[in-house]
């Protein structure tokens, strides 16, 4: 059932995920409210975003800890569903700054409950990712595995945000909780207007391949080659971040009819080494990446990709993007934005 009309609000909805969010929930004729301080976004982004949906989008540049100022988006605005992508991302630096992400992380997470509480919105997906499996699990992942220990505190702000969103759901009447678990989201909407504008120098491996293609970067580090895999390079489950923008939309649709909580893992089911990455880069467009492997990365796993069955069995959805998508599509937002969104 499409919920037209309804409206959902953006935590962090500026970032690389809101962004492509934004567009697929308009596309479903939902109305969205972006709030965002831009620690990790640009402003310029809605300006992009009106130019792909001809629609403006209603913004507060307000940081979504701040209880007060959040508290009068929610009286302003009849709201009906919270995406919570709000939170730091950076693993190493959470391993370096355990109480910044501790804070911002789950501060951030209560300050939207708090408000969902006191204005009666009862439905809230929240951002969670693969991290929440630790190290001891083998792929697939599936959703029924137990969680932990995580291995870095980033890791650990998801864990908790989960249990907590969990623990009320399960003590309020009427409220729905849908924990998405992302595996490797890359590539950016087909436009070219939109994308990941990391930070500073990039963490992850397709930004950093594309800045290495740009030019921006000089050489790519694989991080270790003896991991017990086809190649000995790390392998992971990448998804192109409109298939998991596609993903919120059905699950904004699953939370406003279902009460309680559920997770779901959104992969493609299929890994992918670095070396495959690299290779796949270079071949649909058309270029060279030079790289050279390092040591391994600490706290990395040899092999992590997702079980999405549920998924499919229970929002119906699929990740419908082929790596080549996503190669293809990430290099035409870096080749169109080499600064990003400066
Ligand atoms: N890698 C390199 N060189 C780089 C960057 C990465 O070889 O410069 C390798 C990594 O060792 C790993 C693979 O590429 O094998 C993917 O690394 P990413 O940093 O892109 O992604 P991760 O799987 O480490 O982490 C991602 C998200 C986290 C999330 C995690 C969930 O960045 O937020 O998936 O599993 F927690």
């Amino acid at each position: 059932m499409q919920h037209k009309e309804k409206m959902v609000l953006l935590a962090g909805g500026a970032g690389y995920i809101g962004s492509h969010t934004a567009i697929e929930l308009i596309e479903k004729h939902y109305n969205v409210i972006i709030v965002d301080c831009h620690y990790n976004s640009n402003p310029i982004v809605y300006d992009r975003l009106t130019e792909i949906t001809g629609k403006h989008i209603k913004h507060y540049d307000i940081d979504v800890c701040d209880e007060q100022r959040l508290n009068q988006v929610f009286e302003e605005n009849k709201i009906d569903a919270i995406i919570d992508f709000a939170g730091f991302k950076a693993v190493g630096e959470s391993v370096a700054q355990p109480m910044k992400y501790y804070e911002n992380n789950l501060d951030s997470t209560f300050s939207l409950v708090k408000m969902m509480k006191k204005h009666n919105v009862n439905n809230i997906i929240f951002s969670s990712s693969a991290t929440v499996y630790g190290m001891n699990n083998e792929s697939p992942l599936t959703e029924s595995m137990p969680v932990g220990p995580c291995t870095n505190p980033y890791g650990w702000t998801k864990y908790m945000n989960e249990q907590i969103l969990k623990d009320v759901a399960n003590a309020t009447d009427d409220f729905s909780v849908v924990l998405l678990r992302y595996f490797n989201p890359i590539g950016a909407h087909k436009s070219g207007l939109i994308g990941e504008d990391p930070k500073d120098i990039p963490n992850n491996l397709m930004p950093y391949i594309s800045q290495v293609a740009s030019g921006k970067l000089e050489i790519l580090s694989v991080f270790g080659d003896d991991y017990d895999t086809h190649d000995g390079t790390g392998v992971r489950d990448y998804i192109h971040v409109v298939d998991l923008a596609k993903a919120h939309v059905l699950a904004v649709e699953y939370a406003l009819e279902h009460k309680g909580a559920e997770v779901f893992n959104i992969g493609t089911g299929t890994g992918y080494s670095v070396l495959d990455m690299v290779k796949a880069f270079e071949s649909v467009n058309n270029l060279l990446i030079p790289y050279k492997v390092v040591g391994r990365r600490p706290g990395d796993i040899a092999i992590c990709y997702a079980n999405s069955d549920k998924a499919e069995k229970l929002l119906g959805w699929k990740a419908e993007q082929t790596l080549e998508d996503m190669c293809r599509d990430a290099w035409n937002w870096q080749k169109n934005n080499p600064e990003g969104y400066k």
